[in-house]
Parts: structure tokens; C-alpha cells; sequence
């Protein structure tokens, strides 16, 4: 198991966030963590990547328990993180984001830099451009580049779809999958089920701080109970079968 998260429990002051959830991510995987508004997701992946420090429970990465480590020294150790709203330096041209990915590497990046441009031919037009200056969509590729540059093991995704036009989230899942085809593990917080079900593996139902449900992602995609509360109730096609 490349990525464990074992009964933690989160508090913010005095009040408990994250009420013992327990995660498992195999490598090579797409996990999925689903949930309404304020479920704890975001806490959640701050906590793996060591934004939130953890009441109890621990996080174990590639054998090694990280539980205590700083958050740059996880990016390092292979955690990739690209966060909710994006957090970009708006002051700086594409080009230099993407630098700024690699910062805790040494040696050529150059493999990398490729790569990002060729995930994101949007970002290789605009490479000169200030990042601040790109729109939504735009900034949430360009998180997730640079997130790519540091050749992480385990990329942790916090609702890259929030915002973007139907469209674009569409490039944005198929660029997920295309991340996870040339080896990279992915955890992936979204609330839009839907898709974030049609592409996982397996995945994992948050409510208010605890793991309410974890299955096979197609599994949940049929689930009644699933389907009411996430997927707007019987409305939408069953899914197919087994697919991703
Ligand atoms: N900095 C903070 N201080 C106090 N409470 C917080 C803080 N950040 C989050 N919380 C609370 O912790 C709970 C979990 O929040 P979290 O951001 O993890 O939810 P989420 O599942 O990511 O929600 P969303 O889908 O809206 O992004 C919520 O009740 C939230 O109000
Ligand atoms: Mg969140």
C-alpha cells in the first residue's frame, strides 16, 4: 500500500473535524473521497499532506510513517499536492509556476516540463502569461502541472473541477486519467460525484468527519442510498458496469 491513513481524528480548536477516518491508496490506483459541504474532505487531505496536525490516528507514505514530518519535506517524500483554490503565484508567469513545482528537486526538469506542456497545450500558449491573469480553468491546470513537476508518487487533488464549465471539467477528468496512465497515484476529493465515480477505482463516502461507506467506485455509481444523496437521486443512467 503506497498511501495509509489510519483513525485520525482532526480538530479545529475544540472542535473535532475528522472523527477517526481510515484510507487506504494502492499504488496505481485513483481513490476517490466524496462528500457534501463542510464533510471533511479538504481536512482530510491537509492533514496527508501535513497542512492540519493530527489530534490521533496516523499517515503512513511508501512504508514510512509521516505523521510528524513538515509539510515541504511530504512534498519532497513524493506527496503531490494541488489545493482547493488553487493557490498559484498570480505574480509570476506560467513558466516560473511550473519552476517553482520543482523547487525541492535538483537536477533537469526539463522531462517534466515537457510533459506539463504536453498535459496542458493551453499552458505551453501561455507560458509568458502572469499567472493571475489566466482564467479559473486555466489556473487549475496550470495548479496541477505544477503539482506534476515534482514527480510525485501520490498526486492529492482537492475538487479540481470546482468552477470550470461542464466542458472543462470533462479535459480536466480526462487529464486526471491520462496523469494516472503514465503512473502516478491519484486521491481525488470532489464533490462532483458523478464523475469523480466514473473515473476512481475505489472510493470512500465522507459525512460530517467519519466514513460513512467505501467501496469500488462502480459499486457506489449504483447505489440507491449513493445515488439519492450525491448523484441527484434515480434521475441519471445507471452507470455502466465496471467501467472507468
Ligand atoms: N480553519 C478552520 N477553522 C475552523 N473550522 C474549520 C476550519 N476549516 C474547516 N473547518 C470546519 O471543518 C469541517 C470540515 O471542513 P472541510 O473544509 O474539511 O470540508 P469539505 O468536505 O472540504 O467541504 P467543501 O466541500 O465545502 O470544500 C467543517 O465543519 C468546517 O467548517
Ligand atoms: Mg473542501
Amino acid at each position: 500500500m503506497l498511501l495509509e491513513v489510519k483513525d485520525i481524528h482532526v480538530h479545529y480548536g475544540k472542535i473535532e473535524a475528522i472523527k477517526g477516518i481510515s484510507v487506504e491508496v494502492n499504488e496505481g490506483e485513483i481513490v476517490t473521497l466524496i462528500g457534501a459541504n463542510g464533510a471533511g474532505k479538504t481536512t482530510t487531505l491537509k492533514t496527508i499532506s501535513g497542512l492540519r496536525p493530527l489530534t490521533s490516528g496516523s499517515v503512513i507514505f511508501d512504508g514510512q510513517d509521516i505523521s510528524k514530518m513538515p509539510g515541504h519535506k511530504r512534498v519532497e517524500a513524493g506527496l503531490g499536492q494541488a489545493p482547493e483554490g488553487r493557490g498559484i503565484f498570480p505574480g509570476m508567469t506560467v513558466h516560473d509556476n511550473l519552476l517553482m513545482g520543482a523547487y525541492a528537486r535538483s537536477g533537469d526538469v526539463s522531462a517534466e516540463l515537457t510533459q506539463a506542456y504536453e498535459l496542458f497545450p493551453r499552458l505551453a500558449e501561455r507560458r509568458t502569461q502572469f499567472a493571475g491573469t489566466m482564467s479559473g480553468g486555466e489556473q487549475q491546470m496550470l495548479a496541477i502541472g505544477r503539482a506534476l513537476m515534482a514527480k510525485p508518487k501520490v498526486l492529492l487533488l482537492d475538487e479540481p473541477s470546482m468552477g470550470l464549465a461542464p466542458l472543462l471539467v470533462k479535459q480536466i477528468f480526462e487529464i486526471i486519467e491520462e496523469i494516472n496512465r503514465r503512473g502516478t497515484t491519484v486521491l481525488l476529493v470532489e464533490q462532483n460525484a458523478q464523475q469523480a465515480l466514473q473515473l476512481a477505482h475505489r472510493a470512500y463516502v465522507l459525512e460530517t468527519g467519519s466514513i460513512v461507506k467505501s467501496a469500488d467506485a462502480s459499486a457506489l455509481l449504483d447505489d440507491p442510498a449513493v445515488r439519492a444523496a450525491y448523484l441527484g437521486g434515480d434521475l441519471g443512467e445507471p452507470s455502466p458496469n465496471g467501467q472507468h
